[in-house]
């Protein structure tokens, strides 16, 4: 296996380059049917094929999103699916300069024996469907597991997630695919920014433990992590300099320089909290590259400006380069609102 992982080390090196690159982060669109079905309700749409695509087709054709995206996370279905012109929606990405990614995860489900917490399935069948993935036009892979803080975390549930983690990046590495790596500590509960910062502490310690055990190349991989924020029901509100301070101690102290790329992800902030936050961090320079990788702080008010109808792609496109675009600046530092 390693010997296969090393055939691929270039690609994957230059894809985590290229995603990685300055000024640009991550466009993730890869809600599964029942997520995006969630997203479409909200507008007052059936959650069918034909909105999907409508919809998908909106966000990828956004006149010069590569400027500001250098890649996009799709959901299978995306991968294989064309516009409703009847182009490829890969090539399309491949044109405006943007690399597609595959969520590979098959989601959460409950795991037994620990304190109402959950594991992530999806590594049987991985490697021939990674492989699939990257005839598709598929170069980097991404695979969400969680953490919740209320529910503990349990020593299970962060080890199991941090395994899982590891697995995964090696299989997506055999085949070509670099792997985001996303623990995500759930934002839902009222700790303390402190507690936060003590789990994510733990949860990083295992996962590099279990990366390097794994012979993951950090070269070629990337990170999604949570920022560092007191609980959503906390009490305490913590200033993006705040955010900054600690979120950059814990890449500080848990994550090598050879990463590439630290791709962030909103998990319920609102936009410009997620841009003020982002921006806060690039303030000074650090090892990797600071960025996002953000669905609904992209995507919120490009989604109800839509709403579904047709007049309204233009101003839905503007809604999504403008989120974009200030998120572009605040990965430079450069954000002034
Ligand atoms: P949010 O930015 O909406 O948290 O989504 C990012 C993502 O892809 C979570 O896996």
């Amino acid at each position: 296996a390693l010997s296969v992982r090393a055939s691929y080390a270039d690609v994957l090196v230059k894809t985590a380059k290229t995603v990685a690159s300055p000024g640009r982060g991550i466009l993730a669109m890869d809600e599964s049917n029942a997520t995006c079905g969630k997203r479409l309700a909200s507008i007052g749409l059936e959650n069918t094929e034909a909105n999907r695509q409508a919809y998908r087709t909106l966000l990828v054709t956004a006149p010069g999103l590569g400027q500001y995206i250098s890649g996009a996370i799709l959901f299978e279905e995306t991968l294989y699916q064309s516009t409703v012109d009847g182009k490829k929606i890969v090539d399309i990405l491949v044109e405006q300069n943007i690399v597609p990614g595959i969520k590979v995860d098959k989601g959460l489900v409950p795991l037994a024996g620990s304190n109402n917490e959950s594991w992530c399935q999806g590594l049987d069948g991985l490697a021939s469907r990674s492989a699939t993935y990257y005839q598709q036009g598929a170069r980097f892979a991404k695979w969400r597991t969680v953490v919740s803080i209320p529910n503990g975390p349990s020593a299970l549930a962060v080890k199991e997630a941090a395994w899982g983690l590891a697995r995964y990046a090696a299989i997506s590495q055999d085949n070509g695919l670099v792997p985001i790596v996303e623990p995500e500590i759930l934002l839902d509960g009222e700790h303390s920014i402190d507690r936060t910062f003590e789990v994510a502490q733990q949860v990083w310690a295992e996962v590099f433990f279990y990366l390097a055990e794994n012979n993951v190349l950090f070269e070629g991989i990337l990170l999604k992590p949570s920022m560092v924020t007191p609980g959503a029901e906390s009490k305490d509100k913590a200033t993006p300099e705040k955010v900054a301070d600690l979120t950059l101690t814990l890449l500080n102290r848990r994550i090598p320089p050879s990463v590439p790329g630290i791709m962030f992800l909103s998990g319920g902030q609102s936009e410009v909290e997620a841009t003020l936050n982002l921006n806060a961090m690039n303030q000074a320079p650090n090892p990797w590259h600071v960025s996002f990788s953000y669905a609904r702080a992209l995507q919120n008010t490009c989604l109800k400006t839509w709403g579904g109808r047709p007049e309204n792609v233009k101003a839905a496109q503007d809604a999504l380069l403008l989120r974009a675009k200030s998120n572009s600046l605040a990965q430079l530092g450069k954000y002034t609102g």
